[in-house]
């Protein structure tokens, strides 16, 4: 039996609606807060978006939750400082989402040309909002499994250089490369589940693997391994964010399949796996749950969950409002089992 404060996931896709219904309680059951992406259609882009879809999410708990969603603002080309400003001031406004227009799912919407939105990562800067990066490039000619390493070189590292004072987080890191910028910038930085957990052969083994598509798509094992040391190491930079990102069956098992992993459903379980497996249970509880609340300014949560190596077999699908939704390792084992209070 392992016990650990309550954990919080700090990237996380509800979704809206009837099928944010049916996904919402396995994120409560787990942890305490989430930050939410705002990556709907339309997306949030102002605050009263974001007053309206906390307001939505609240009532979509199951009775009786303790779970706090921790919202986000979609940054557009047309952002305005006063926006951020205002954000800030609403107290539940804790990030801003910043997608390049074309990398992933609903981004549609993005930044077409980051400095574009100088003013308002400069009011960011000044009243210490941190911006959520999706560090991919969208230039065709870059390969995709490149697509991280070159946003780096091109994008990350200028704005690191041009906003020394913002605070960043390089979501979902998947490339030793980030771990290497991270470590050297200091920025903070989520690590998801599925990328602890697998490498690119994951995507094709004995035949095409829609449920494993994501976006940063899975690398190298090399890669793999960079994630897992990093997330071990004690650096408190590095924390868990899982983005599980639940799409319908339909829309995955498809000619054009989305991109997104769903792994709310045993989100801490599969950490767990991932870092038993590497030996380092003792270094789930501050990844989990100390680092991100510490860089987000926030306090960290008193409760204490606990988690039993006691197997369990995933279901084969989810409801998903008028659909269904394949989990990650769906008709799969897990060994370990959140404890029922
Ligand atoms: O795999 C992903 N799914 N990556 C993202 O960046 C977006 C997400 C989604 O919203 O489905
Ligand atoms: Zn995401």
């Amino acid at each position: 039996m392992l016990t650990l404060i309550q954990p919080d996931d700090w990237h996380l896709h509800l979704r809206d609606g009837l099928p944010m219904k049916d996904v919402l309680h396995h994120t409560a059951s787990r942890f305490g807060r989430a930050i939410v992406m705002p990556n709907l259609r339309p997306p949030v882009a102002k605050v009263a978006d974001a007053l309206a879809y906390r307001r939505r999410i609240l009532d979509a708990l199951p009775a009786g939750s303790g779970f706090e969603p921790l919202m986000t603002l979609y940054l557009t080309d047309n952002t305005s400082p006063e926006e951020i400003f205002l954000a800030k001031r609403s107290g539940f406004v804790h990030a801003v989402k910043y997608y390049p227009a074309g990398a992933t799912t609903n981004s549609d919407s993005g930044v077409t040309d980051i400095s574009i939105c100088h003013d308002a990562l400069e009011a960011m800067s000044e009243c210490g909002m941190p911006l959520l990066v999706h560090g991919e490039v969208t230039d065709p000619l870059v390969d995709v499994f490149d697509r991280e390493k070159v946003f780096i070189e091109r994008v990350l590292s200028p704005m690191k250089r041009r906003h020394g004072k913002l605070k960043i987080v390089f979501e979902h890191i998947t490339t030793k490369d980030a771990v290497d910028f991270v470590n050297e910038n200091g920025i903070g930085a989520t690590i998801t589940a599925h990328h602890l957990l697998m490498n690119r052969n994951a995507l094709f083994s004995g035949g095409l693997r829609p449920h494993h598509y994501c976006l940063p798509v899975l690398k190298r094992e090399c890669h793999r391994r960079a994630l897992m040391e990093a997330a071990i190491s004690g650096n408190p930079k590095f924390f868990l964010g899982t983005d599980s990102a639940p799409h319908s069956r339909s829309s995955k098992e498809s000619s054009c399949g989305c991109a997104g992993i769903y792994t709310s459903h045993a989100a801490i379980e599969f950490y767990a796996e991932a870092f038993e497996e590497a030996g380092a249970l003792d270094a789930l509880e501050a990844f989990a749950s100390f680092n991100g609340a510490d860089f987000y300014g926030l306090p960290r949560n008193e409760k204490k969950i606990a988690l039993v190596r006691e197997e369990w077999v995933v279901p084969e699908s989810y409801p998903f409002g008028d659909e269904t939704l394949v989990p990650l390792r769906a008709g799969g084992r897990m060994a370990w089992k959140v404890a029922e209070e």
